[in-house]
C-alpha cells in the first residue's frame, strides 16, 4: 500500500512538470513515506531522514527539501520536529495526496530566498526555531484522490495497483494502522472500474486491489441481491478487456463469504492466489487480539477455496509473542500453519505500538523467545513453499512477463497465476504479454524454465 501511495507522490510531481530521480544526492526534494507498523519500521525511517537532511551539508545549504509522509508522520506529528528540526514537513497518512504541492511551496519560497524563519548561520536549527509546515488533520476526502499513476515511458507496464479505500475500522488490539489511517473509507466502484480501464488501455494486464481489509469495501451499501460491493467489483473489473489478471491484498477472514469463495470459481481472471492473514491460531489469542474469528472458521475457509482452486496458494501473516502466549499457543499456531498448509507468509515478532489497546499489556515474551518462535516457523514455511513449488516441475505455467531479472543476460521475471515468480529467458517484446513457460527446475524462492513458443 505504501509502494503504491508513493507512486501516487511522484505522480503528482511529475504532473507538475518535475522528473523523479534514483539518486538521492540529485534530488531538489526528498519525500520519505514510512509505516508504523512495527517499531523497526519507524526507526528506519528516522535514519533515512537524518541522511537526507545531512546531505544538505555544509548544513545551512537549503536543498533538498527533506520531508516525511505516512503513518510515521500521522503518528508522531509535531515530535517529529523536536527530533529533526531541519526537516521541512511532516504529511500525515491522510495528507499523501497533497505532498507534491507542499513540497513544492517549500521549494520555490526557498529558491526565492524566502525561509522562515531564517536558518541560524552555520548552525542547525532547534524546535524553536525550526520551520517545518505540519499537517497531520484529518482529511475525510482523502480517499478520492489516490488514483494517479506514473505515465508508461518506453517498455509496457504488466501490472499495476490500485488502491480502493484507505483506513481501517477493525480494532485489533496490537495495530495501529486504524489510529494513523482512519476509519474505514471506500472509494465510488465506478472510479476504480474507469480507473482499471484507463490502465488496461495503456497496456496494464494485472490489476491488484489493495484496501486493509479489502473484502469490507463499501461495506456500508451492504449487499445488492445477496452479493457484497467487492464482489460487485470484482465483476466488473472481469468484464474489462485487455486486463487479463485480477488480485487483491489483504482480506480479512471476517469478511470472507461464499461469494467470494465462489468467485475463484466464477471469475476467469481471478487468480488462484489469496493471501489471508491468520495473526494467531490459537483461539485464546485471537480473542485476546479482538480478532472476530476462531482458528476453526480460518480453516473453513481455507477449505472452501482449495474446494475452488485446487491449486491455489494461501499466504499469511502471522505474529508470534503476543503478550502472554505461551507454548501451547503457539503450538496451536504452528499446527494451524500446517493445516492451512501456507506456501507464503510473513512472520512478525509482536512489537508493542504506543496508543494501541495491547501497548498497555506487558511485552511479557522474551525476545529469544520470540525469535525462537519466529525460527520454528520459518522453518515450517520453508518447508511448505519447497514442497508447493516442487509441484510446479515439470508442469507448463501461464506467465505474466514483468520485467527483466536483477541478475543474468536474457532473463526475464514474470510470475505464475498464483503469484509465483518464474524466471526465464525472454525478449523485451514480451513484457507486458502471457507466454507458457515449461518449469524446469524450483528453489524455495523461485521457478525456473523455458518459454514454450
Ligand atoms: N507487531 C507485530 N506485527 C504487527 N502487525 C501489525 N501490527 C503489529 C505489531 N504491533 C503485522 C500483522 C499485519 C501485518 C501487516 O503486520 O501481522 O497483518
Ligand atoms: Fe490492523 Fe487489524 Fe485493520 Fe489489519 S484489520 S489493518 S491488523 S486493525
Amino acid at each position: 500500500m505504501n509502494d503504491r501511495d508513493s507512486e501516487n507522490i511522484a505522480a503528482q510531481f511529475i504532473e507538475r512538470g518535475w522528473e523523479i530521480t534514483d539518486d538521492e544526492n540529485q534530488a531538489d526534494v526528498a519525500v520519505v513515506n514510512t509505516c508504523s507498523v512495527r517499531e523497526q519500521a519507524e526507526q528506519k525511517a528516522i535514519g533515512k531522514l537524518g541522511h537526507l537532511i545531512w546531505l544538505r551539508k555544509p548544513f545551512g545549504k537549503d536543498f533538498p527539501v527533506v520531508g516525511v509522509t505516512g503513518c510515521m508522520a500521522q503518528n508522531k506529528g509535531e515530535n517529529l520536529v523536536k527530533l529533526l528540526p531541519d526537516i521541512d514537513f511532516v504529511a500525515g497518512a491522510r495528507q499523501t495526496y497533497k505532498v507534491a504541492d507542499i513540497a513544492i511551496d517549500i521549494y520555490n519560497k526557498r529558491k526565492n530566498g524566502i525561509t522562515h524563519p531564517p536558518i541560524p548561520k552555520g548552525g542547525k536549527r532547534t524546535p524553536k526555531t525550526s520551520a517545518a509546515f505540519v499537517d497531520v488533520s484529518d482529511d475525510t476526502r482523502s480517499h478520492l484522490y489516490i488514483n494517479k499513476h506514473l505515465p508508461i515511458l518506453g517498455t509496457k507496464r504488466a501490472c499495476a495497483f490500485i488502491s480502493i479505500m484507505q483506513g481501517c475500522q477493525m480494532n485489533c488490539s496490537y495495530c495501529i494502522v486504524p489510529k494513523v489511517r482512519g476509519a474505514q473509507r471506500s472509494r465510488p466502484t465506478q472510479d476504480i472500474v474507469d480507473e482499471a480501464k484507463k490502465l488496461a488501455a495503456e497496456g496494464v494486464r494485472e490489476i491488484t486491489l489493495l484496501g486493509q481489509v479489502v473484502n469490507a469495501f463499501g461495506r456500508e451499501l451492504g449487499k445488492t441481491d445477496g452479493i457484497t460491493e467487492f464482489v460487485r467489483l470484482l465483476r466488473a473489473i472481469n468484464d474489462i478487456d485487455g486486463i487479463e489478471r485480477i488480485r487483491f491484498t489483504s482480506p480479512h477472514p471476517a469478511y470472507f463469504g461464499d461469494d467470494l469463495v465462489s468467485s475463484y470459481a466464477d471469475l476467469p481472471k481471478l487468480c488462484e492466489y489469496v493471501h489471508l492473514p491468520l495473526q494467531s491460531g490459537s483461539d485464546e489469542i485471537l480473542k485476546k487480539m479482538r480478532r472476530p474469528y476462531k482458528t476453526a472458521n480460518f480453516l473453513k475457509i481455507v477449505e472452501k477455496l482449495r474446494n475452488a482452486k485446487p491449486n491455489i496458494s494461501i499466504s499469511t501473516d502471522v505474529i508470534v509473542g503476543y503478550p502472554d502466549e505461551t507454548d501451547d499457543d503457539f503450538s496451536q499456531t504452528r499446527a494451524a500453519f500446517k493445516t492451512a498448509d501456507f506456501d507464503m507468509a510473513f512472520i512478525f515478532k509482536y512489537s508493542p505500538r504506543m496508543g494501541t489497546e495491547s501497548a498497555k499489556l506487558p511485552d511479557s515474551v522474551p525476545e529469544e523467545v520470540k525469535e525462537q518462535r519466529n525460527q520454528i516457523l520459518l522453518a515450517d514455511l520453508a518447508e511448505q513453499s519447497m514442497r508447493y513449488h516442487d509441484k510446479f516441475v515439470g508442469t507448463t505455467q501461464e506467465i505474466l512477463v514483468e520485467a527483466p531479472a536483477k541478475r543474468g543476460e536474457n532473463l526475464f521475471m514474470g510470475r505464475t497465476r498464483t503469484h509465483r515468480k518464474a524466471i526465464f529467458k525472454a525478449t523485451p517484446k514480451d513484457i507486458a504479454t502471457l507466454v507458457n513457460v515449461k518449469i524446469e527446475s524450483a528453489t524455495v524462492t523461485a521457478l525456473e524454465g523455458k518459454i514454450v513458443r
